[in-house]
């Protein structure tokens, strides 16, 4: 068993920590089974898997927080359960019904209570769920076959900075997903996509890759494992794109926004238009809402400079003060969107 007694809370990082249990639930003859408690931290699977060979593997993250009131918070699951049925439905996989999912998530978060940070910590319990195709197959078809797991594990900032400004590089020669193709679900290979071009922006200096369009490269998608926004004068303006995630942390922003008195606009943002905008982040369960100080365009060797002092702007900070409070329970959850555990 993990022992918790020395761990300093305020300075983990994005990383993996065994905690105590998983859940796991497995589909199949036409039907989900039992939810089942495991405490191994493997899976035993057949060697000709589809989730081996023709990648059928979705994932999702959301994260728990325990609040001053002692509760413990979890951050709109229910659209987590829907990406993860879109996801399922876009590459053929058996959809996981949305009350077995939260059933699990509120299970696996009960039972690992003792990893959930402390309030003052400013970290997480991130909370993984994935699911795989397990059949045995080699011609490429979907498996009749698939296992839920869910795992938590708590976590500090994505960034290394925590809430501090980095710098985001544009390559055109890399896209992590095509026009048509998965960028739009949560989705194991876009992620290995995306490996290639965030190495080599991280060998740079970058803290991660704001793709382009991977059809006419003109317009921003998003940002390694985040969604992106601006602030433009009086506006939120966040990219509209077929090839990226839809983040619910954004969708989230953009209702706080409003709430703010912000206008809210959602289209296409060519990059030239950075040369326009008073501030940018981005934005993800993991990246919660990162301000962006730089951003290179490696192709014209021109940088936009965002954040000319390198902090983050009054805009931004608000918007993630007010989601920090919202999660953990310092704010009024106006929209109700934390599921409190009881
Ligand atoms: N885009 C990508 C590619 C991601 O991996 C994530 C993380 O989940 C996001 C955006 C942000 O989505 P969310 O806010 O739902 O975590
Ligand atoms: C998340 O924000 O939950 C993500 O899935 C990003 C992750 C790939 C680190």
């Amino acid at each position: 068993m993990t022992n918790l007694e020395n761990i300093n809370w305020s300075s983990l990082p994005f990383g993996y920590l065994k905690a105590d249990y998983n859940v796991r639930c497995i589909y199949k003859d036409g039907k989900w089974g039992e939810i089942e408690v495991s405490d191994s931290e493997f899976v035993n699977i057949h060697i000709a898997a589809t989730c081996l060979h023709y990648g059928q593997e979705i994932f999702e993250g959301l994260k728990a927080f325990r609040g001053k009131d002692g509760k413990i918070r979890i951050f709109r699951p229910e659209a987590n359960a829907q990406r993860l049925i879109n996801s399922a439905k876009g590459i053929k996989m058996e959809p996981v019904p949305e009350e077995l999912f939260l059933e699990m998530v509120k299970k696996v978060v009960k039972l690992n209570e003792r990893f959930i940070p402390p309030y003052e910590s400013g970290s997480s319990l991130y909370i993984r769920p994935v699911e795989i195709g397990t059949q045995a197959r080699v011609g490429v078809k979907p498996a009749d076959e698939y296992t839920l797991i869910i795992f938590v594990t708590p976590v500090g900032p994505y960034f290394p900075e925590g809430f501090k400004p980095t710098k985001v590089a544009v390559y055109r020669e890399y896209d992590r997903a095509a026009p048509c193709g998965t960028g739009r679900w949560k989705v194991g290979g876009n992620y290995a996509c995306g490996m290639g071009a965030t190495a080599r922006a991280q060998e740079n200096g970058f803290s991660a890759v704001l793709f382009l369009d991977p059809k006419e490269k003109k317009y921003l998608d998003e940002c390694g494992p985040a969604n992106f926004f601006a602030i433009k004068g009086n506006k939120y303006i966040t990219p509209k794109s077929g090839s990226i995630l839809p983040s619910i942390t954004n969708m989230s922003l953009q209702q706080i926004a409003k709430d703010m008195g912000l206008e809210v606009e959602c289209r296409p943002i060519p990059i030239e238009e950075l040369a326009e905008v008073d501030e940018a982040a981005e934005c993800g369960t993991a990246a919660v809402c990162s301000p962006l100080s730089e951003i290179y365009d490696n192709d014209n060797d021109k940088t936009y400079v965002i954040s000319k002092d390198g902090n983050p702007g009054p805009v931004v900070t608000e918007l993630y003060k007010r989601l920090q409070g919202i999660q953990k329970g310092d704010i009024e959850d106006i929209h109700g969107w934390n599921t409190i555990l009881d």
